[in-house]
């Protein structure tokens, strides 16, 4: 099975479903029954691979679970009840006290708290780096250092990092690299391939695909190490996913591919449709040409997402009115669905980032980010039109 469609319908299914059914059951079921005492010692030792509980294994999730993994060129994959389970419990898991996590000086607004907050009251360490940089990165690094995260595309400056060249470093080191794949989805990139160590993905995003599931997974070529995640982590913390979200995301992924050729087609347009509006300023995309990160997206993605962030002339007020005035664009947090979602980060998803350190981390007050949808690209260019026409 080589065809990336392929792998997300068919991956991971071992033989036949119960009663020759064409789709996976949903294991709705918290526990498992023990054939006698023999065998529950063999799957308490993991002999076996039978189940005991859903909140360390379950049937669906781990159709999920394997399916995951094959798309990311990955050994093992872990399931979690949120993209936020999966990257705390991954942060967590690799670093101990009086160590440290480099991380990229954009991430999504919950991370940046895990990061900030959370990590300095364990006596675990952080520095924010411009990983666009290389020269930055190796410059911060020291005996301390034992993790480095990012996003690529980051969110939402779309900032792009050089997977394989901050891996080569990491790499020297003996640092652990993990990157959240959230933004351009196992379709479009596949950091364990360019070196990675570990992927996160929030599944609530463009693995779901339909807004109503909350889910994440992190995915990684070291089976030791995600063992170690599952059962020390993800099933200690309890973040397990629910069966009926893991079947739900199975359903998801069967058209990701299809869905993702159809966002980024729609993202190209309107990309060009901004950059060529007289009331923008400026449009953040890694599919155009001028943009920052383009090369390395050319080099290390196969096509450039549907998440787009711009800046409307003139700054807050006329951005407010723009989103308000949006008809069919929906100003909500939240990406990857198939309603187009517009929103303001700096107020929004990333209210966290100190208001004085906004420039810093390459944000603004005004910034819109906007997840291009699957309606027709016309009716969501028009939409943009009026609002636009409003200011
Ligand atoms: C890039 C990225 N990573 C992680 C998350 C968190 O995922 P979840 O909301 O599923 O916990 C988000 C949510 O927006 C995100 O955009």
């Amino acid at each position: 099975m080589t065809g990336f469609n392929t792998k997300a319908i068919h991956a991971g299914q071992k033989g036949k479903n119960p009663s020759n059914a064409l789709n996976p059951p949903i294991f709705q079921t918290s526990t498992f029954v023990f054939n006698d005492i023999d065998h529950a010692n063999k799957v308490m030792s993991f002999e076996s691979t039978d189940y005991v509980y859903t909140r360390g294994n379950n049937p669906t999730l781990r159709l999920f679970e394997n399916r995951m993994a094959e798309l990311e060129y990955g050994k093992e994959a872990v399931a979690f009840a949120s993209g936020m389970a999966a990257i705390s419990s991954v942060i967590f898991s690799l670093l101990k006290p009086n160590e440290t996590i480099i991380v990229h000086k954009t991430l999504y607004g919950s991370t940046y708290s895990v990061v900030t907050e959370l990590l300095p009251k364990y006596n675990m360490n952080y520095k924010i780096v411009d990983l666009t940089k290389l020269e930055e990165l190796k410059d911060a690094i020291d005996e301390s250092t034992r993790v480095i995260y990012f996003e690529t595309p980051s969110n939402p400056d779309l900032s792009i990092i050089d997977i394989k060249g901050v891996s080569e470093i990491a790499k020297k080191h003996d640092i652990k690299l993990v990157v959240d794949n959230t933004f351009a989805t196992p379709y479009f990139q596949n950091p364990l391939l360019l070196g990675a160590d570990v992927v996160v993905h929030s599944a609530t995003k463009y693995i779901c695909g339909h807004g109503d599931v909350v889910g994440g997974v992190a995915i990684s070529n070291d089976e030791d190490y995600i063992h170690y995640l599952k059962f020390a982590y993800m099933c200690e913390f309890g973040g397990v996913m629910s069966p009926f979200d893991a079947w739900l995301l199975l359903r998801g992924l069967k058209t990701l591919g299809l869905r993702m050729k159809q966002h980024e087609e729609n993202a190209r347009e309107v990309a060009k449709y901004l950059k060529n509006h007289p009331k923008i300023e400026s449009v953040m995309y890694p599919g155009l040409d001028d943009f920052k990160g383009h090369k390395i997206a050319k080099e290390q993605m196969k096509g450039f997402g549907a998440m787009i962030s711009f800046e409307v002339k003139g700054g807050l007020e006329p951005a407010i009115k723009f989103v308000e005035g949006l008809k069919l664009a929906q100003l909500a947090v939240s990406l990857g669905d198939c309603e187009t979602l517009v929103q303001l980060p700096a107020a929004i998803t990333h209210r966290g980032y100190p208001r004085e350190k906004l420039a810093e981390f390459g944000l603004t007050e005004s910034m819109v980010r906007i997840s291009v949808g699957l309606e027709d690209k016309e009716d969501i260019i028009k939409d943009l039109e009026q609002a636009l026409e409003l200011i």
